[in-house]
C-alpha cells in the first residue's frame, strides 16, 4: 500500500496545475500523480487554439466574455460559475506565463496576439502557433519537475475509488457521507494492482472522446474519471451534451484520433464551403461560419446529409501563405502530407467528436458529491459550459479550477487522516483473457452504436435502440471482468460502456433541443431550464 497526502489521478492541465498549487504551498505535503501512459499524453497536449481570457481592457471586458459563455451555453450555464472564472481567467494565465508558457505575440510589438474563435464577440484566445495545449503541457511538466513533493507515477492506471464500499459497507447515491479513500491502480509494468491511500483525492482524467469511432481526443480519454466516480456513487451531470468539432480533417481510414483543423483558422478568416465552392452558413447563423460551435457543426452535418457528401470544405485559398503558415504550421503541415494545399486546395472537414461538456458534479471549489473528493478539467461538470462549450474556455476553466481546488484542499487537509483497514485488490477466481477480439470487438461495437444512434442528430428511435444495445454490450463485458485478470483494455471498455451508457441515459430523458442535444422528437426548447443528473 502507498500513501500519500494528495492523490491526483491525472497529468494534464487539471491534475498538474492543481499538484503545483497545492505543492508549492506547502512543500510538507507529499503529492502524488498516476498516469496512465507517459506524463505528457493528455488532451491538454493537443489543444491548438488556444485560451480564451479578457486581456485587452480597453476593448474587451469580462461582461462580454460572460456573455458569450452564456450565449453558447443555451441557458444552462451556473452564472455565478461563469462570473468566477472569466474574472479568475487571466490571473491564472498570467500565472502560467511565469511558470515558463510562451503565447504569441504581435510581429514588432509586445502585445499578445489575440486570435478569434466561433461565439467569441472580441478577438481573445492566447496562442502559441497552433500548439497552445502542447507547450501549455510542457511549462506544466517542466514546473512539476522542480517541485520535490510531487511524485509523478507514469503507467499506472486507476481502476477504482476506494470508499466506505471497500470496508464492507453499503454506499449508494443518495447518501450525504460517503468518503473517498484513495483508489486502486495497475501498475502496468508489473501488471500488479496497487492501493493507494489518500488524505484527499482529485480526479483529473480528461474526456471521453473514445466513445465515438471519429475524434479528436487521444486514445487515453475514454472517460475512466467519470465512470470510477459514478461506480462510486458521486453525481454526474449533462453527460447527454457531448461537443462534435465542427471542422476535423476528413481522411477515410485514416486517424484515431482524428486530427483537427482549428476553429482558429475560421477566426483567421477561412470559410466554410460546399465542393462546389457555396458558401452555406448563412441559412443557419448570420455569423456564419464563426457561429458557435452546435450549430456549425449541425448545419455541415445537415448539408452533409442534403447533398449525400462525406465531408464539407474550408477554403483558406484567399488568405496570406506566409501568415497562414506562420499561425498554422501543423495544420500546413498535416494538410500537405495527406496532398492538399491549403494556399491551393479545399481542405475538407467533417465533425468529429471533441469535448464532454458534462461530468462529475462539483461545487464552486471543485468538490464532488463524495467527501474529500475533488474534480478538475474535461471529467468536472463545473456549471461553466451549459449545453454547449465555448471555444477555448476549457482550459481556462482546469486552472482557475485547479486554483480553487488547491485553496480547499489547503484549508481542511489536516483535519483529514489517512483511512486504515482498507483491503487489497482482490484478483481471485480470475484467469488470463484467453482472446483479446471479445474486448477489441466490442471495443468497435461501442463506437459504432454510439455514432450512429447517439450523435449530433438524435431521436427516441435511435436512443432506444443504443440503449438496448448497450445492455448487450453491459452485460457480456460484467462477464468477462468477473473472471478475467485485469488489464487496460478492459478496463477501458468497462468504462466506456459506462460513459456510453451516461450520455444515452441522459440524453433519453432530456424531452427537448438545446445546445448540443439535438432530437427530431422535440426540435424545440422546453420553457424551463434544468440539468439531468445521474
Ligand atoms: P487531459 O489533458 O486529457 O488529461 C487527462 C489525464 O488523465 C492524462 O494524463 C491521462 O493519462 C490521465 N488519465 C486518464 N484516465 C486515467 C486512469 N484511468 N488512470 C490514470 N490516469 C488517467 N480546449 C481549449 O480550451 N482550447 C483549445 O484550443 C482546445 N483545443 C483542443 C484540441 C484538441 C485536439 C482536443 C482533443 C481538445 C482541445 N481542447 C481545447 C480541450 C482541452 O484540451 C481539454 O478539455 C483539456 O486539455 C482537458 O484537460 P484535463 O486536464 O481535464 O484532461
Ligand atoms: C480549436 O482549436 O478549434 C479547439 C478549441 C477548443 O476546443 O476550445
Amino acid at each position: 500500500m502507498i500513501q500519500t497526502d494528495i492523490l491526483i489521478i491525472g497529468s494534464g492541465i487539471g491534475g498538474l496545475t492543481t499538484a503545483i498549487k497545492i505543492a508549492e504551498a506547502r512543500p510538507d505535503l507529499k503529492v502524488t500523480v498516476l498516469t496512465k501512459t507517459i506524463e505528457g499524453e493528455s488532451n491538454t497536449r493537443y489543444a491548438q487554439g488556444g485560451v480564451a481570457a479578457v486581456w485587452d481592457a480597453n476593448v474587451d471586458s469580462f461582461a462580454k466574455h460572460k456573455e458569450d459563455t452564456l450565449d453558447a451555453g443555451d441557458d444552462l450555464c451556473d452564472e455565478k460559475i461563469v462570473d468566477i472564472v472569466v474574472q479568475e481567467g487571466p490571473d491564472r494565465v498570467r500565472e502560467i506565463i511565469e511558470w515558463g508558457a510562451r503565447f504569441d505575440k504581435k510581429k514588432n510589438d509586445s502585445n499578445y496576439d489575440l486570435g478569434r474563435e466561433g461565439g467569441h464577440s472580441e478577438n481573445r484566445i492566447l496562442h502559441y502557433k497552433d500548439l497552445t495545449g502542447w507547450e501549455m503541457q510542457r511549462a506544466l511538466s517542466s514546473k512539476a519537475d522542480q517541485l520535490p513533493n510531487i511524485i509523478i507515477h507514469e503507467h499506472y492506471f486507476a481502476i477504482d475509488l476506494i470508499t466506505q464500499h471497500h470496508l464492507g459497507y453499503a454506499v449508494t447515491r443518495m447518501m450525504r457521507d460517503v468518503e473517498c479513500y484513495g483508489a486502486y491502480a495497475l501498475n502496468k509494468q508489473t501488471h500488479e494492482i496497487e492501493t493507494f491511500l489518500a488524505r484527499s483525492t482529485v480526479v483529473a482524467t480528461g474526456g471521453v472522446g473514445q466513445v465515438y469511432r471519429a475524434t479528436t481526443n487521444p486514445v487515453i480519454a475514454t472517460g475512466d474519471g467519470i465512470a470510477m466516480a459514478y461506480r462510486a456513487k458521486a453525481w454526474t451531470e449533462n453527460m447527454e451534451f457531448v461537443q462534435f468539432h465542427p471542422t476535423a480533417l476528413y481522411n477515410p481510414g485514416g486517424d484515431n484520433p482524428v486530427f483537427l483543423v482549428s476553429e482558429a483558422v475560421r477566426g483567421f478568416g477561412a470559410i466554410l464551403k460546399s465542393r462546389e465552392g457555396e458558401e452555406f452558413m448563412e441559412k443557419y447563423d448570420p455569423r456564419k461560419s464563426l457561429a458557435p460551435r452546435d450549430i456549425v457543426a449541425r448545419a455541415i452535418d445537415n448539408e452533409m446529409k442534403i447533398r449525400g457528401e462525406e465531408c464539407m470544405f474550408l477554403d483558406c485559398r484567399h488568405l496570406e501563405e506566409e501568415a497562414f503558415i506562420g499561425h498554422f504550421p501543423t495544420i500546413y503541415e498535416k494538410c500537405k502530407s495527406i496532398g492538399i494545399d491549403p494556399m491551393k486546395d479545399l481542405i475538407p472537414v467533417t465533425p468529429a467528436c471533441h469535448y464532454m461538456c458534462g461530468g462529475i458534479k462539483t461545487d464552486a471549489e471543485g468538490r464532488t458529491s463524495i467527501n474529500r473528493m475533488y474534480a478538475v478539467g474535461e471529467c468536472s461538470s463545473t456549471g461553466l459550459h451549459g449545453a454547449n462549450r465555448l471555444a477555448s474556455n476549457s482550459l481556462l476553466e482546469a486552472m482557475v479550477f485547479a486554483q480553487r481546488i488547491a485553496g480547499d484542499v489547503l484549508q481542511k487537509v489536516d483535519q483529514w487522516q489517512i483511512q486504515t483497514g482498507i483491503p487489497n485488490w482482490n484478483a481471485s477466481g480470475t484467469t488470463d483473457p484467453k482472446e483479446m477480439v471479445l474486448i477489441t470487438q466490442s471495443i468497435k461495437e461501442l463506437k459504432e452504436t454510439m455514432s450512429s444512434y447517439v450523435g449530433i442528430v438524435r431521436s427516441n428511435v435511435r436512443l432506444k435502440r443504443a440503449l438496448d444495445r448497450l445492455e448487450l454490450l453491459f452485460h457480456e463485458t460484467e462477464d468477462l471482468y468477473n473472471t478475467t485478470t485485469l488489464s487496460p483494455q478492459l478496463c477501458e471498455l468497462r468504462n466506456l460502456i459506462t460513459i456510453a451508457y451516461l450520455i444515452t441515459r441522459s440524453a433519453n430523458m432530456r424531452k427537448e433541443s438545446r445546445g448540443l442535444h439535438y432530437t427530431t422528437d422535440y426540435a424545440d426548447k422546453l420553457p424551463f431550464v434544468h440539468s439531468i443528473v445521474l
